[in-house]
């Protein structure tokens, strides 16, 4: 496994799309990704984008604009659906918000979220709950969160054939428990990590989300794990990185936290463009004769 400098990987994606090669983000194919692409990436030391969606039209825009996988993520909780949390998402909803994602695109790798209560019962209850995903819903693969505490779901789920996205460091499903705080300060916490990551691995995760620790940890998880490892909230070394897109697009209202990057300002536009619509009718200018039939 090669370790690249961050230009070496800017060069190296560059050559990977220029020549219409197989990078995950500006490479060609007319096929889905799979996780064996996500592990050659990693050979290559390629750095890639994920975004979450929760409908078909969002996703399609994602998909059409190379985004190379896409998750739905039980963030839709506090996203789409308008809880607070994540816990209270059922795997009825995470089922049918998937699917449409499914339907919306064509080349990425849709990875379908476990929500909270589908999987901490056992290996079993995990099963059942990934196999509505990858058959009801139409996933590549599921993300499900916990290290240690979740290698068993993990193991089953991928001898059974279902490909398998870990999640440690902040875990929102464990909100009540952990609430929102940075994992893996100080010596003990940092071990942990790496027992997670490395047990999530052993497992046979095919990557592992990083939530919300510490970016010189993130970067000697990355360095140690032949997976993947995409951060959130976990500094620039990771092999990856997610954002959740209504956080990134700016359509969420309130304070972001640190990591979050703001790419637009779609609340601030749509909402301009509804008081625009309402003054129209308002004003007696919409329809005009153009937007009229006879
Ligand atoms: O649910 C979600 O969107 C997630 C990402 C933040 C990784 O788990």
């Amino acid at each position: 496994m090669t370790q690249l400098s961050a230009a070496q990987n800017a060069q190296s994606a560059q050559h990977q799309s220029s020549d219409g090669s197989k990078a995950l983000y500006g490479g060609k194919s007319n096929r889905r990704i799979t996780v064996r692409d996500i592990a050659l990436a990693k050979d290559r030391g390629e750095k890639w984008p994920m975004l979450t969606a929760y409908d078909a039209m969002t996703a399609s825009v994602f998909d059409e604009a190379g985004i190379p996988v896409i998750l739905v993520g039980d963030s839709a909780g506090n996203c789409h659906l308008g809880y607070e949390t994540t816990v209270p998402v059922t795997l009825d909803e995470m089922t049918m918000l998937s699917a449409a994602v499914v339907r919306g695109t064509q080349r990425a790798l849709v990875v379908g979220d476990l929500p909270f209560g589908s999987y901490q019962e056992g290996p079993v209850q995990a099963l059942r709950s990934a196999t509505r995903l990858v058959k009801e819903a139409g996933v590549g693969a599921v993300k499900l969160e916990g290290g240690e505490r979740s290698h068993e779901q993990i193991r089953l789920l991928v001898e059974s054939g279902i490909p398998v996205m870990a999640h440690i460091g902040l875990t929102p499903q464990s909100v009540n428990a952990m609430g929102y705080r940075v994992q893996g300060r100080g010596e003990e916490a940092a071990q942990q990590l790496l027992r997670d990551a490395k047990a999530v691995q052993d497992a046979g995760a095919f990557a592992v989300v990083l939530e919300l620790v510490p970016a010189e940890l993130a970067a000697e998880v990355t360095r140690v794990l032949q997976i993947p490892t995409v951060g959130i909230g976990a500094g620039p070394e990771t092999d990856a990185q997610v954002l959740v897109w209504t956080d990134m697009l700016g359509l969420t209202s309130g304070r972001m936290p640190k990591f979050v990057k703001q790419y637009a300002r779609l609340r601030e536009v749509m909402g301009d463009a509804v008081k625009e619509f309402a003054q129209d009718v308002v004003g007696g200018t919409f329809p005009s004769e153009e937007h009229s039939v006879h």
